[in-house]
């Protein structure tokens, strides 16, 4: 099928995935022509990196780029493409998860979704070949771009449509936020015990790599899955001067036990 290849590309935002993406299409030879952001100080510090020029409002963004990439915080997705001017055929794609491509829908008739799945942080390495990227688009000219810009990054393209991509984020939320919040948790009560985080870190990998295998739950090991009751009990009592951490400790061992039980009577 006949598609544009994407060569030319404008960003509005300047967080965390804007300068992973603005860099990773920079190294594939995109021309990366404008950047707009609300601060004006991050978005000039990405422009200048990528040697675009800097706009200070989207309003102002030029659309004869092959794309404008959308990379806001969730809640200003909309009030950014709406305020990108003559937008008309411009293909407008915004990189949220789970956000749905409608929020585009007044903005452009030609418009799409990026979305890389992977924590991304300035400063921070990313080995984009690894990152899944999940494409969608309205109509499946973009689509065929959208896939091939995703495969000039990365080995792993997928279309995805909006319904699915919100559980996959869902899903990234249980995989990845929720367990990063739980290291959290350890790490403060290692250091208020005096006791290096470090002593924790083949545990923490050993449990990552296992559950790449998939069928995750048949490697749960800890006091809920043996339901010792008493470990249980000597946790909680170790936790009294945390009343949040207490109640996130039994609602997921007991979580853990009641999965468990439906999974014995399956
Ligand atoms: N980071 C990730 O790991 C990741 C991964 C996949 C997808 N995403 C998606 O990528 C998008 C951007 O996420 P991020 O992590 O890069 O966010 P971020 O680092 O928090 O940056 C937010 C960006 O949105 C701009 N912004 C926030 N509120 C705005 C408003 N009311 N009007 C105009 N601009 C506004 C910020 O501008 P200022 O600089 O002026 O504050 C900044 O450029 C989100 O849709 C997110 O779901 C993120």
């Amino acid at each position: 099928m006949e598609f544009m290849k994407i060569q030319h590309v404008s960003i509005a935002g300047a967080g965390n995935l804007a300068w992973h993406l603005a860099l990773a299409f920079r190294e594939c030879g995109i021309t990366i022509r404008e950047v707009t952001n609300r601060n004006r100080i991050a978005g000039k510090e990405l422009a200048d990196r990528v040697n675009a020029r800097f706009v200070d409002s989207p309003s102002n963004l030029d659309p004869a780029a092959d794309m404008i990439l959308i990379a806001v915080s969730d809640n200003a997705i909309h009030e950014v493409a709406s305020s990108i001017r003559n937008a008309g055929n411009t293909l407008l794609v915004h990189t949220s998860g789970s956000t749905g491509i409608e929020v585009l829908r007044e903005a452009s008739s030609n418009t799409g979704v990026f979305y890389p799945l992977q924590t991304f942080r300035k400063g921070t390495y990313v080995a984009f070949r690894n990152v899944p990227v999940c494409v969608e688009a309205i109509n499946r000219q973009d689509e065929e771009s959208l896939l091939d810009l995703g495969r000039m990054l990365s080995d792993t393209v997928m279309r995805i449509n909006s319904e699915d991509r919100k559980m996959l984020h869902l899903a990234a939320v249980f995989a990845s936020n929720f367990p990063n919040y739980m290291y959290s948790i350890a790490e403060e009560i290692l250091k208020t015990n005096d006791l290096p985080f470090s002593l924790l870190g083949s545990l923490i990998r050993q449990t990552a790599a296992g559950a790449e295998g998939g069928d995750v739950f048949t490697r749960q090991t800890g006091p809920a899955i043996r339901e010792d009751k008493n470990i249980l009990e000597t946790h909680l009592q170790l936790l009294k001067n945390h009343p949040d951490y207490q109640r996130i400790y039994n609602l997921i061992s007991q979580s853990i036990i009641q999965h468990k039980e439906k999974d014995v009577k399956l």
